[in-house]
């Protein structure tokens, strides 16, 4: 008989995980304390006030179905998998500016100074730990709250000492780390990332081809604390520390906040593509003026981000199963550093697409975004989620969690999905697995015996 439900158990390879309880405080540590990260902490401060909702945030406030159609079951996700709640989160994190989260929110310029006084004390009386910095890797910004110089390995320990104490001093029982620094330059993994005996080697020798993330990245593993990275550059998405990250059961996974325009790029792609209609240009281009725009308008950091935001597209049409349709795709990005919009970017998309016997037709978005809001709430989702992760003994690359990335990891040879609805799948049937619930399927032939 064939399996007509349009739910099925879980993979039974793969049995459903122990997860321990979600108590105790979470520590959360970011690196940097710039727009994105700010915004996030105020917003958890200002929702645990009841001043404000966590929109954009599906740990918060969306739903999962369990079960049939017909069951009517969906309970909220915060409901259904043990997460831990806002008000056992604390909050801290390094950056190259000794300024602390309210004064940083301040500069940053993104929310309104009348929600941040409401929040004023707790924002103020979180501070940046000194930073890992290497102006080689971001070359337009450079501050006073650095680590003395030494070797990169020393620098790592020193790392794992700040999570240490930090741990210690907040009395936290569990701790989980994100990059929201600034873009580092773009490189590729080279001889140092092969294993993590040249990783160490390296460290020991201060390899030029270890950049601080990967330090950060490498001091969090060996911490045994899971790892984002919210940036495109390589971090963690190196094979010696995705093995390590295996070898210590620390759950990792990036990389790039998927927000703006490729956020809507894979809205749209997969629809188009769904009608099987073709395209032959897709032309993006941006206006920001934050400091994350500043950095971007060096042509290192740029190919980072340039990389992350071409390769969504490229996977999505997949042009060698549809060469009618998407052989000939041109795609473009650029980004315009425009100080005058500060954190409100304009993203702009030319969508050249042809229907019916090649005829041709246009798209036009304009999106006029704000990045930080966009981002915030991802931030919140993915501390949590591998947080859980973690507790339920799931380790390396999490790629259930690509549906927050621009450019998700994934096993080695194994190729990404980008495709929203995909990985929105993806992450729900992950979490249905997690608590030894049937997997949706979406077939449904059961209701119409
Ligand atoms: N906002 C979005 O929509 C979005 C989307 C995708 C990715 N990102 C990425 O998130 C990151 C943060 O964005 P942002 O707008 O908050 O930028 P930002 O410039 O406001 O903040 C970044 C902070 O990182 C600090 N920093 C840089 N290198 C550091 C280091 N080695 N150690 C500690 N701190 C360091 C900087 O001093 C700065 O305060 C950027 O890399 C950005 O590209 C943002």
């Amino acid at each position: 008989m064939p399996n007509t439900s349009d739910s099925a158990k879980p993979d039974s390879t793969k049995p459903t995980p122990q997860i321990q309880p979600a108590e105790g405080k979470l520590g959360i540590l970011t690196i940097g304390m710039g727009a994105v990260t700010t915004t996030f902490i105020a917003g958890v401060l200002a929702c645990k006030k009841g001043l404000a909702k966590p929109i954009g945030s599906l740990t918060q406030m969306a739903t999962i179905r369990l079960g049939k159609r017909t069951d009517n079951n969906s309970p909220k996700i915060n409901d259904f998998v043990p997460l831990a709640q806002l008000d056992q989160l604390v909050f801290g994190g390094w950056d190259i500016f000794s300024e602390n989260c309210y004064e940083a929110a301040v500069t940053a310029g993104v929310l309104e100074r009348t929600l941040l006084d409401s929040i004023k004390d707790e924002m103020s009386a979180i501070k940046p730990m000194s930073a890992v910095f290497d102006q080689e890797y971001v070359k337009r910004i450079d501050g006073p709250n650095k680590k003395a110089p030494a070797s990169k390995m020393e620098h790592a320990e020193a790392l794992i000492a700040d999570i240490e104490n930090f741990k210690k001093e907040n009395g936290c029982s569990r701790v989980v780390m994100i990059w929201c620094g600034s873009t580092e330059v773009f490189h590729h993994p080279e001889a140092v990332h092969a294993t993590i005996e040249s990783f160490e080697e390296g460290l020991r020798n201060s390899a030029p081809q270890i950049s601080p993330s990967q330090i950060y990245a490498y001091a969090a593993i060996r911490a045994g604390v899971p790892f984002a990275n919210g940036a495109p550059q390589l971090t963690v998405d190196a094979p010696c520390l995705v093995e390590y990250a295996r070898a210590r059961n620390v759950p990792i996974c990036g990389k790039d906040f998927k927000t703006g325009q490729t956020f809507m790029k894979t809205l749209v792609a997969p629809g188009l593509k769904s009608r099987m209609l073709g395209v032959s240009g897709w032309f993006s281009t941006n206006i920001l003026g934050n400091r994350d725009g500043e950095v971007l308008d060096d042509p290192g950091s740029f190919k980072s981000k340039e990389e992350s935001k071409l390769s969504a597209l490229e996977q999505i049409f997949q042009p060698e199963l549809y060469p009618d349709l998407y052989k000939n795709l041109y795609h473009k990005v650029r980004i315009n550093y425009y100080p005058p919009r500060g954190d409100a970017k304009e993203g702009w998309d030319n969508i050249d697409i042809f229907g019916w016997l090649g005829y041709p037709m246009q798209i036009k978005i304009d999106f006029l975004c704000r990045d930080s809001i966009l981002a915030a709430p991802l931030v919140l989702d993915l501390v949590l989620f591998l947080d859980l992760a973690q507790r339920a003994g799931m380790r390396g690359v999490q790629e259930w969690l690509s549906f927050y990335f621009k450019a998700p990891m994934t096993a080695p040879g194994l190729y990404a999905e980008h495709d929203i609805f995909i990985q929105l799948m993806k992450l729900k049937n992950t979490l249905r697995w997690m608590m030894g619930e049937t997997l949706i399927t979406h077939l449904g032939l059961e209701y119409y015996d």
